[in-house]
Formats: C-alpha cells, structure tokens, sequence
C-alpha cells in the first residue's frame, strides 16, 4: 500500500470506503473478543496441572529436612534459590523466594524505602522533598500505579531498540530527588526491547546524586522467549559490584507466568547488604512464606533444563499467536506510514505506534466492533500519553483464531483512524 500522506484527495475518500465497509463487516460479525490483559492462557496454566498434586504422599520434608508445612524460614527453601539462581544471576544466599507475587515484592520495597530508607539513605525516602523515579515510556502500568499511589513523581524516559535512553537517564540521576528506576531489562512491557550490554553497564556505572539510588530490576520475562533465541543479558547484579555500586540493584522475577499466575513463586536478588535489609524488614510482616509451593515448585521443574523445557511448551503455544498479529498488521499496514510496530522475541505484548492523536480513537472503534484493548495511554505515567499515539496489544489470553479475527479488525481500526485524520488535516490545509 502507498503511503496515505501521498493519496489524492479522490483516493483517500475510496479508502475511506473501503475499509469502512470492511469495518461495519466487522461490526455485523458481534465479535467479543479481549486483547487487554498480558496473562497466561488455560492451555498454559494446563502444562503445570501436575504440580498441584505435588508435593504429595506425606513428603513434606525439604532437602535439609525441613517440615515445610510450618513456619520459618523467611528466606525460602535452599533448593528453590539454588534453582533459580542461575536465573536471576545471583548465588542462592543473595535470593529470598517471596510468595505469590514480585509486583507484590517492589510495593514492599518502595514502601519500605519511603518509611525507613534503605542501605546507604540518610533518612526514608518520604521524608525527601518530592522523590522521583525514571519511568521508561511505554512501560508496565501496574509500576506506574504504585508510584503513583505513594505520590513518587514519574520521569518518563524514552525507549531506544536497546533500552532506555541512556543520556536522558544519566542527566535525570544527577538530580538528589531522583531516587530510583524502573527496568524490564528483557522483553520489556510492552516494548519487547532487550536492554543492550552496554546500556546495562551504564546503568550499572552512572553517576547519581541520590547515594541510596535504586534501580528496579523487574525481570518479569527473563525465561520468556517468543523464538528458538534465548536472549541473554548482561548481569545487572555483576555489573553493579564491578562499578563499585554493589546495592544499586533489586532484582525482581516470577514463576507467574512459568506455572500459574497468582500461585507461583516470586523472587528479590540483590547484595548481602539488601537482602539483610528486606528480610529485617519482611520478618516483621511474615513469619514465613509458603514453603509448600516452593517445594511443589522444585519437585515439579526439578532443574534448570526442566525449567527451559517447560518455557519451550509455553512458547509453542504463544509464539504462533504473536505472528497471527504482526502478520495481520503487516497485511493491512504495510507501507501505509499508517503504523509501526513491535515484533518481540519474548514476552506478553506488541506494542504499536499510530499515528499521533489517534491511539483513543482506535480503542474505541475496536471497542465498537466487539474487540476490547488496554485503554490508549495505559502504557504512560498517570495514564496520560502526550501523543496519543501508543495502543499494547496483548495476544496471549484468546483462542489462536480468536486472535487472528481481533488483529485483523485492529489493523483496519488503526488504518481507519489514520485515513480520518489525514482527511481532517487535508481539509483544515484546504
Ligand atoms: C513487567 C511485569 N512485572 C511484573 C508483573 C507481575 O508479576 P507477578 O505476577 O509476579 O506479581 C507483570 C505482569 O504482567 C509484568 O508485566
């Protein structure tokens, strides 16, 4: 397809027919389908079933002999870190297995940080003139939430193909009030970006104003690959102890999208000195996790092949529905300067830029053909995109043919909102 921009006046109205009665086929159809939340389908959580009969037959006692059904232990069994080590990149006794949740884990250590500060702070960081932390942009909206929520100013920084901007990031960290970063160094929500080596030693290396500066390390995908490809990146935690800034990092995973979301394992690797610093403050909280599904968890994934093995079932499921909608968009927007999109290696989402102004109109004609997307500028702190320009889309819940039937009308939404626009502007030019 041409460019829309270079259409005549007289081509861009036959367009606009066009695809508009292809939308109100759409439309006709009564679809009902939702490319909202990035969550593991039933057939994914169905490869784990065999874990919840686990441990199973009275054997409740870990390697070491612990009753796992009681208390204790607040770091978490010895072999569930040791199999998640080479994961997270750190060794078992800098690792403490939480719960259900790692978005669970950073709340707590934010709002740990701002009531009693962390290794190296002067004072808890809300007694700081406004604290701010750099927010990646487009990035995870459930991130953005918290911060929002203990009033932590946003910075949004831009994404680059390897990471954020790291220039952009190194001014911002010159700033005291500057106390931390967001990171989904791997498959970023929703970007799909893989932060590049050299953009991970920057961050590990920079100068910071704040001497209690922390970067987030929210590696939600790190096993979550989308192709025979397993990207690798660099060690956040190596990195930082090399640039003699061995607590700048809190590393953060799950096995929410491994085994089942909400009855996983979540995990926090960092220093010695950081991981002292949240067990003294999580044994206030808890007198300890559940030992149980940590034992289901290492009975049931066994070792590192096992873990990959299990990944490779998940991504033969996944994989295919990621084509079905960068093939679609291709289909209908390739060429028309109408739309550029991701195509991710790994995780749960596609994120696409329309053209500016239009991401709103685009969910709400979805919306009217029966295909539910993340409201346009979710992906932005306090939900506000200035562009209006960036739509996530999430393929991993629906059925294969579901996912076809909604990319499609998505890309003719996007094609149909772009034609608007470019006739609105033609007609204030005229
Ligand atoms: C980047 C990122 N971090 C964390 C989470 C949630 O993780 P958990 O289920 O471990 O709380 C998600 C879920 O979508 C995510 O995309």
């Amino acid at each position: 397809m041409s460019p829309i921009a270079e259409l005549s006046l007289a081509e861009l109205a036959a367009l606009r027919s066009s695809v508009e009665a292809r939308y109100d086929a759409f439309r006709a159809q009564g679809l009902k389908l939702d490319m909202t939340r990035g969550k593991p389908a039933s057939d994914q959580l169905d490869l784990a079933n065999a874990m919840i009969a686990l441990p199973g037959n009275g054997d409740y006692l870990s390697a070491s002999g612990e009753d796992t059904r009681n208390y204790g232990n607040l770091q978490g069994l010895a072999e569930a870190r040791a199999l998640f080590a080479p994961v997270l990149g750190a060794p078992p006794e800098q690792i403490v297995v939480g719960d259900n949740s790692s978005l669970a884990l950073m709340h707590d250590c934010i709002v740990y940080a701002l009531l009693k500060g962390v290794p190296g702070s002067q004072r808890p960081w809300s007694k700081e003139q406004t604290p701010a932390f750099i927010c990646p942009t487009p990035g995870y909206d459930r991130h953005f939430a918290i911060l929002e929520d203990f009033g932590i100013r946003m910075l949004p920084v831009a994404m680059t193909d390897h990471g954020p901007d790291m220039d952009a990031v190194e001014k911002l960290a010159a700033d005291p009030a500057v106390k931390g970063m967001w990171c989904v160094p791997k498959y970023s929500n929703p970007t799909g970006e893989i932060y590049s080596d050299e953009t991970v030693a920057r961050l590990a290396a920079m100068p910071t104003a704040a001497p209690d500066f922390r970067l987030f390390w929210d590696n939600a995908y790190c096993l979550h690959h989308l192709t025979e490809r397993r990207n690798e990146i660099a060690n956040i935690l190596e990195e930082c102890g090399r640039a003699c800034h061995p607590d700048r990092a809190f590393v953060f995973a799950s096995t929410s999208k491994m085994t089942f979301a909400g009855a996983g394992l979540a995990f926090f690797a960092s220093s010695p000195a950081n991981v002292r610093w949240y067990l003294a403050r999580a044994g206030k909280r808890t007198i300890g996790p559940d030992k149980l599904n940590q034992l289901r968890h290492v009975r049931f994934l066994r070792d590192l092949a096992g873990l990959e093995r299990h990944m490779d079932a998940h991504r033969a499921l996944l994989a295919p529905k990621f084509v079905a909608v960068t093939d679609a968009l291709q289909r209908h927007l390739g060429g028309s300067g109408t739309a550029r999109w991701s195509a991710p290696e790994g995780g749960y989402f596609i994120s696409v830029e329309v053209i500016e102004g239009t991401a709103k109109r685009v969910v709400d004609l979805a919306k009217a053909a029966g295909v539910a997307l993340t409201p346009a500028g979710a992906t932005w702190p306090y939900g506000e995109d200035p562009h209006d320009s960036n739509l996530r889309l999430a393929p991993t819940v629906p059925a294969l043919a579901d996912v076809r039937a909604a990319s499609e009308c998505i890309a003719l939404c996007i094609l149909l909102a772009a034609i608007e626009a470019q006739t609105a502007l033609r007609a204030s030019a005229a």
